[in-house]
Formats: structure tokens, sequence, C-alpha cells
């Protein structure tokens, strides 16, 4: 039996919205690649991000610095070929529209033409307002990105909680309310106070989505790898793991090597 409120063949910007009016929580979840994307579509998922966290789960990098435009481009572009129902966004990596809105706006309209995605998200407040500003001139919807965001890692040096002292939960709530002005479609919260993410949550009419920010705002995001139990190493507070795919998986693949090793694989039933 399905949860949602309403049932809604092809997830849109303004269904995110409704969905909020709605009081109807939003689910998203990472995806980098066709495979991921079609099970994460058959689940009816609502957001699929193309997260630049692609840099830590897919190609090993301690943080997500490294990532190309051109390596999130192809990640989007075969997450786009497994959806049909979701919607699609995807990160602007590090580097890619931080110096100025010109840039900014080329690598969007890279990823929107190249990749086929349906919006972009981009870390920060009124600091790349401009960029933002110019992105959405040109048509393309974008989903802000406040709290702990990790593009900026050197400049914090760690990935602990956000906004616990007074004057940084003042400016997140005013970047908040700017990116809810200039016309961003969706927040992520990532890893601040639960109660700071619902008032943040509560005095915009679009939709926030929390990572680590309690249960208080509209939606929930988290990394799929991590969700579904693939990396042992990381357990922060915030993640529930919804299944153990490393076990499954290791048994998985132990179980082959003992039967190609004992010669249990293939039988006659499995060759020509
Ligand atoms: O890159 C990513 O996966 C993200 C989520 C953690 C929100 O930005």
């Amino acid at each position: 039996m399905s949860t949602a409120k309403k049932q809604y063949k092809r997830v849109t910007v303004k269904s995110l919205t409704e969905m909020k009016k709605n009081d109807e929580k939003i689910s998203m979840i990472t995806a980098y690649d066709y495979t991921m994307a079609q099970i994460v579509d058959h689940s009816e998922i609502d957001v699929v991000l193309v997260g630049d966290s692609a840099s830590n789960v897919m190609a090993g990098h301690e943080t997500t610095l490294p990532i190309t435009l051109d390596q999130m481009i192809y990640h989007a572009s075969s997450v786009i070929r497994g959806i049909q129902r979701a919607l699609v966004v995807v990160d602007l990596p590090f580097g890619s529209y931080q110096s100025d809105p010109k840039e900014a706006l080329r690598s969007s309209i890279r990823i929107m033409k190249e990749s086929g995605a349906h919006a972009v998200k981009m870390e920060g407040g009124k600091e790349i307002k401009d960029s933002i500003k110019r992105i959405l001139k040109a048509g393309i919807p974008v989903m802000g990105h406040l709290g702990l965001t990790p593009q900026s890692i050197y400049k914090f040096g760690t990935y602990t909680v956000r906004a616990k002292e007074e004057y940084e939960a003042k400016k997140l709530k005013e970047d908040a309310k700017m990116l809810e002005r200039i016309g961003c479609f969706a927040i992520v919260l990532e890893k601040v106070p639960a109660k700071l993410a619902k008032e943040v949550a509560e005095s915009v009419s679009i939709p926030v989505i929390g990572i680590g920010a309690g249960g208080g705002v509209d939606g929930q995001v988290l990394v799929i790898h991590d969700m579904l139990g693939m990396n042992k190493e990381f357990s922060p507070r915030f993640l529930r793991r919804y299944a153990d795919l490393h076990t499954v998986m290791t048994d998985a693949l132990k179980q082959y090597k003992d039967d190609v090793k004992s010669q249990k694989f293939p039988d006659e039933n499995e060759q020509y």
C-alpha cells in the first residue's frame, strides 16, 4: 500500500511545493548510475540527487572537492536514463560555480543540456546569491544547500553539526529566507540542530529537505550507499541503515568464489 497522499506520474518542482502544502513528506535519495537509478525509481522515491558525494562513494576520495563537472555530467546522464518518475537534481561540483555568475550559468547549462537533468543544487547562502539568480533567470530550477556544506570542509575543518551558535543560526535563517525570496524551489539542510531546522522549515513556503536535521522538516535525504549499509565505516548518528548490503554482497561473492574453486559453478544447466 502506498503511503503517498497523492499519486504523481512525474514529480516536478511544483509537485514538491504541493507536497509541502499537503503535509506530505518528501523522499529523496542519491544515485549515481543507471541500475541504481532504476531501482530507486521503481521504489517511487520522489527526488533523486546526483550528489557530489559520488566523489566519496563512487571514486573513493576523502572529500567532495575533486569531482569534476564532466564527471558529474557522466553520472547524471547515466541516472537520467534510469528514471521515469522522479525529479532529478544534480550537484554543481566545487569549482564550477564559485568564481562568478557567468561561470555558474555555463556549468548549469552544461548539466541540463548534456545530462537531461531537471534541476541543479548549490551549496551556500548570500555569498552565491548573484550566481543563483543568474541561473534562475535562465529558467533552470535551483535547490539550495545550507548548514553543513561539504565543499567548504577546509574552511571549517570538521564535519560536525553546524549552526549551534546563535550568530550561525541567525545567518542560516536569513539565508533560507533569501533563497526562498529569489526563487529556489527547495533547500537541503544538512546536520543542524533539529529545533532550528524545524524553525527554518516553518519560516519558508518552499520545502526544506533534511539530512541529520531531525523530523520537523519537509522531507529527508540520505546517501544510498549509506542507507543500504554498503559502507561499514560511516556511521553518523543521523544515519538509519535499511539493509546490510555489505554482508549480503560479501556473502554472495564468497559463495561464488567457493563454487568456482570447487567447480560447483557452472553446472550442466548453466552451460550451452
Ligand atoms: O552530495 C550529496 O550527496 C549531498 C547530500 C548529502 C545532501 O549533497
